[in-house]
C-alpha cells in the first residue's frame, strides 16, 4: 500500500457537481476579475476568521507583500520574523527593500520565541511577522503585548493556520493584518494559487484593496505603487463552495493527529507535535522531530515503502544563499537549525483512511524495530 502525503482527489470528487457548475456559470458570466463572487467569498471568509474585513489576494505571498506595502515599508526599515518558515515570509520583506531581522523559534511549537522579541526591536522596526507554523498559532497574547508597547504593527503569517485559535482569538484577526494562503496544500485550497488578507482595521482594509490594484485610488489615478494582487473570481467561487466544509475537514485532521499521538507516543523516540494549552491546532502539517541524527534515514525508509512525507523546511532562511548579505552564519539561530535537521511531516489530510494511517505507523515502527 502506498500512502500519499496529500490527496485532494476524494475532496474534489465529492464536490465535483458543484465545482463544475461554478466553472460553467463563470464562463457564461464573463466576470473573471473581482465582482460578486470575490465579494461573496470575502464576506464569508471574514466571518469565518472573526474579522471585519477580508481582501482576496492572488496568493499568500502577495498577501504578505501587500500587507507590508500597506504599511509603507521599504529601504531602511526592519521587519522581525523567524528563519524557520516558508521562504515567502522573509522573501516579501526583502522585496520591499526592508531588512528581515530574524529571531529564533520556541522548540516546542516551532513558532517565534516571544522572549526574544523585545530585544530585536529598535527605531527602525516597522513590523513583526509571527508565523503560525504547521497550523498552530504563535503565542499571540505575549507578542501583541510587546508589539503594542513598542507601537509596532503585527502582520500574522497565517498561511498554514486558517481557523486556528489562541484562546478565543482566531488566526489572522489577532494582529493588525493577517495573511492566508489557499495554495493546494493548505487546509482550504484553491484549484491553483490564491490567498487573502484579513483585518479589523478599516484603514488597512482600504489600503490593502488599493495595493491589490496597482495603488489605484480611482480609475487610472495611482497614489501609491501597488501591484496586481487580485484573487481570480473563479478561485473565489471555488473557495466559497469549499469553505462550508472546512470545519469538518479540520476536525478530521485533528482526529488523525489524535490517533497518531495515541499510536506513536509510547515507545518510539519521535517527538510528537504539542498542542499548547488554550490553543486550537488545525494541523496543516503533522510534523514530528526525529532525534539522534536519523531523520534522513527514516525518510529513505518511508520512501522505500511508499509513504508520502516532506521536510518543511530543510534550510533555515538565514542560511539561504540569497540572504548571504545579511551576514548570518551557522549557529546564529540554533533552534531553527536543529528543527531543520529533525523535522519530518507525515500524511494528515482529512480523507486519510484508517488503513493508510495504520500503514504509516507500521512502517515507522518497522524502522525502529
Ligand atoms: C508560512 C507560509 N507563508 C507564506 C506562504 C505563501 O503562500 P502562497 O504559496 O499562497 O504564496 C506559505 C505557503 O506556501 C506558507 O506556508
Amino acid at each position: 500500500m502506498t500512502v500519499p502525503l496529500l490527496d485532494l482527489s476524494q475532496q474534489h470528487q465529492s464536490l465535483l457537481p458543484e465545482l463544475r457548475e461554478a466553472f460553467e456559470a463563470m464562463i457564461v458570466s464573463g466576470r473573471f476579475i473581482l465582482g460578486p463572487h470575490v465579494e461573496g467569498f470575502e464576506r464569508k471568509l471574514a466571518d469565518y476568521c472573526h474579522a471585519r474585513h477580508a481582501i482576496g489576494m492572488s496568493s499568500g505571498t502577495d498577501a504578505i507583500l501587500a500587507a507590508l506595502m500597506a504599511l509603507n515599508i521599504g529601504p531602511g526599515d526592519e521587519v522581525v520574523t523567524t528563519p524557520f518558515t516558508f521562504f515567502a515570509t522573509a522573501g516579501c520583506i526583502a522585496r520591499t527593500g526592508a531588512r528581515p531581522v530574524f529571531i529564533d523559534i520556541e522548540p516546542t511549537t516551532f513558532n517565534l520565541d516571544p522572549t526574544l522579541l523585545a530585544g530585536a526591536l529598535n527605531a527602525r522596526t516597522k513590523a513583526i511577522i509571527p508565523i503560525h507554523l504547521f497550523g498552530q498559532t504563535a503565542d499571540m497574547g505575549t507578542i501583541m503585548r510587546i508589539a503594542r508597547r513598542a507601537g509596532v504593527p503585527v502582520i500574522e503569517d497565517a498561511a498554514q493556520a486558517i481557523g486556528a485559535r489562541d484562546g478565543n482569538d482566531v488566526a489572522g484577526a489577532i494582529g493588525d493584518m493577517g495573511c492566508l494562503s489557499f495554495y493546494p496544500s493548505k487546509n482550504l485550497s484553491a484549484l491553483g494559487d490564491a490567498g487573502a488578507c484579513v483585518t479589523n482595521n478599516p484603514e488597512y482594509n482600504e489600503r490593502l484593496r488599493i495595493m491589490r490594484t496597482h495603488g489605484e485610488v480611482s480609475r487610472y489615478h495611482h497614489s501609491y505603487i501597488g501591484g496586481n494582487f487580485r484573487i481570480d473570481a473563479i478561485q473565489a467561487s471555488i473557495l466559497s463552495i469549499k469553505l462550508p466544509h472546512l470545519e469538518k475537514w479540520t476536525l478530521a485532521r485533528r482526529a488523525n493527529a489524535k490517533r497518531y499521538h495515541e499510536l506513536l507516543e509510547q515507545d518510539l523516540p519521535l517527538v510528537l507535535p504539542v498542542e499548547m494549552p488554550g490553543r486550537y491546532h488545525v494541523y496543516n502539517q503533522y510534523t514530528v522531530r526525529v532525534p539522534g541524527g536519523r531523520r534522513d534515514e527514516l525518510r529513505r525508509h518511508l520512501a522505500a515503502h511508499g509513504i508520502g512525507h516532506e521536510v518543511y523546511y530543510p534550510v533555515p532562511l538565514h542560511l539561504q544563499k540569497c540572504f548571504e548579505h545579511l551576514g548570518h552564519q551557522v549557529g546564529d539561530f540554533p533552534q531553527s537549525e536543529r528543527a531543520a535537521q529533525e523535522v519530518l511531516s507525515l500524511p494528515i489530510f482529512p480523507e486519510l483512511q484508517r488503513s493508510q494511517q495504520d500503514e504509516v505507523i507500521r512502517v515507522i515502527r518497522e524502522f525502529y524495530r
